[in-house]
């Protein structure tokens, strides 16, 4: 073992570095196969030792990749192996919960899960949710900005955030723990530190803020005969609905295919043949007058043409077997290989792009499937895109999903981040007065650049 190694092992104490088979026995990511390529891993117990960890591989120049529970889609986590992983998994503490200021305070390294289930046992809610919820941790969520399919009503993760406590490169201890929803007092500090993927500093506590539990869900599934009559829904329903819409997902008819036909387990609840599938949620604080303006927003939606066919859920289960529908991505396994996509533009451009993405891929790979789905009403589309014959076709299908954004002025990542993956096609998104500017603030910060380095952009 190094000397650098041997010094972090005392820090983090007996147990709390590991090696060798220890690091290769752990997976590098869910949706991955390959292990962990770190040269160790550090699991500090308390942000001290973060701070010390810290310090020392800033002293000596160590490369140092923050770890959440490895959930991302963008490659934000991975560590080559002449760098140390740093796993905040040991701290993982829910502090606090205030119900009367609706606050939790948490370690980074709590699962989210976990968290949504503390505010719950006090009748509140923590908005952010994601398929990873038993996995990914606050921290994680936090470092990439996380989104999900409550956006519509709640915000991002930064948006639910009001405090926090990062580590910078050097080991200064940063605490911006605010409590409050409202403060000017200066630059926002801790925005440094949300959606930059652990590239300015390592997140180790959080102030969340919390909402008040629903007392009532309404759920919805809506064929639609064309994209503006989409369009039209999502206006007419967050109108109709008085502020309780909670998600508006769409599924494209080879979405709703893929997901609704053995071997995938769910029936299809609407007839397969429509274009399009919209996954409507309203959230409210009473039951019954809440139940009956969905209602109405329905009916009036439905006397303007906008609805093909419908099914409300009338009970949990049909609630939870409809979300099952949309939250089916790992349906997309039966192809090899398959990426993943998450790009944001406007809704009014999104029907041109998908057709102009789908003639690119035909053009190039003749056949091909790419199954679109997303939070529409967040701008926001994924792609489950299966085309060539081997994972050299990455770059390709690429191309073909983010050259067309550049000209609509659209977004490379809406929420699951650039790390590796994206970080080639950052300029079509961003300006080179921005890129720039990220670079600032990143030698700024980072002077010896340690954190999560090549990440994002090249220094
Ligand atoms: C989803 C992931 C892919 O929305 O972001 O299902
Ligand atoms: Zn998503």
């Amino acid at each position: 073992m190094s000397e650098l190694l041997r010094a972090v092992s005392e820090i983090v104490g007996s147990g709390g570095l590991l090696v060798g088979d220890d690091v290769a026995a752990r997976s590098s990511g869910i949706w991955r196969s390959d292990p962990i390529a770190a040269k160790a891993i550090a699991r500090p117990r308390n942000t001290e030792e973060v701070s010390r960890v810290l310090a020392l591989c800033n002293a000596a120049r160590q490369p140092v990749v923050a770890h959440g529970g490895l959930t991302g889609l963008a490659e934000s986590a991975i560590a080559a192996p002449a760098e140390l992983a740093l796993s905040l998994e040991r701290m993982n503490a829910i502090v606090e919960v205030d119900a009367v200021e609706r606050t939790l305070v948490a370690e980074a390294g709590a699962v989210l899960e976990a968290v949504q289930e503390a505010a719950d046992e006090e009748g509140l809610m923590f908005p952010l949710d994601i398929g990873a919820r038993g996995s990914c941790t606050v921290g994680g969520n936090i470092a990439t900005n996380a989104g999900g399919n409550r956006v519509i009503r709640y915000g991002m993760t930064r948006e639910l955030v009001l405090g926090l406590e990062a580590v910078l490169a050097d080991g200064t201890v940063v605490s911006s723990l605010n409590r409050m929803i409202k403060n000017n007092a200066g630059y926002d500090l801790k925005q440094l530190f949300i959606g930059t993927e652990g590239s300015l500093g390592v997140v180790t506590r959080v102030v969340l803020r919390l909402r008040e539990k629903p007392r009532s869900e309404d759920t919805l599934l809506v064929a639609v005969e064309d994209f503006p009559k989409v369009l039209a829904l999502l206006k007419a329903m967050d109108a109709g609905l008085g502020g309780t819409l909670s998600a508006f997902e769409v599924l494209w008819n080879n979405f709703y295919r893929l997901v609704t036909t053995p071997p995938a387990n769910q029936k299809p609840p609407l007839a397969q043949d429509y274009p399009y599938y919209v996954l409507i949620e309203a959230m409210g604080g009473d039951p019954e007058a809440d139940h009956a303006r969905v209602e109405r927003a329905f009916e009036d939606a439905f006397a303007a043409g906008l609805v093909a066919d419908a099914v409300l859920a009338t009970s949990d289960a049909q609630r939870r077997a409809m979300w099952a529908i949309r939250d089916d991505v790992a349906q997309l396994n039966q192809h090899d290989p398959w990426f993943v996509f998450d790009v944001s533009l406007r809704a009014s451009d999104m029907e041109q792009y998908v057709a102009e993405v789908n003639r690119r891929l035909g053009a190039r790979f003749g056949q091909y499937a790419n199954y679109t789905f997303g939070h529409v009403g967040d701008g926001n589309i994924h792609f489950g895109t299966a085309a060539g014959d081997g994972p050299e076709a990455y770059d390709d299908v690429k191309q073909a999903v983010y050259e067309p954004l550049a000209a609509i002025g659209g977004s490379i990542s809406a929420e699951h981040g650039v790390g590796l993956d994206k970080k080639k096609y950052l300029r079509l998104s961003r300006s080179d007065e921005e890129i720039a500017l990220m670079r600032k603030l990143k030698r700024a910060l980072d002077p010896n650049g340690i954190l999560n380095p090549g990440k994002i952009f090249d220094l």
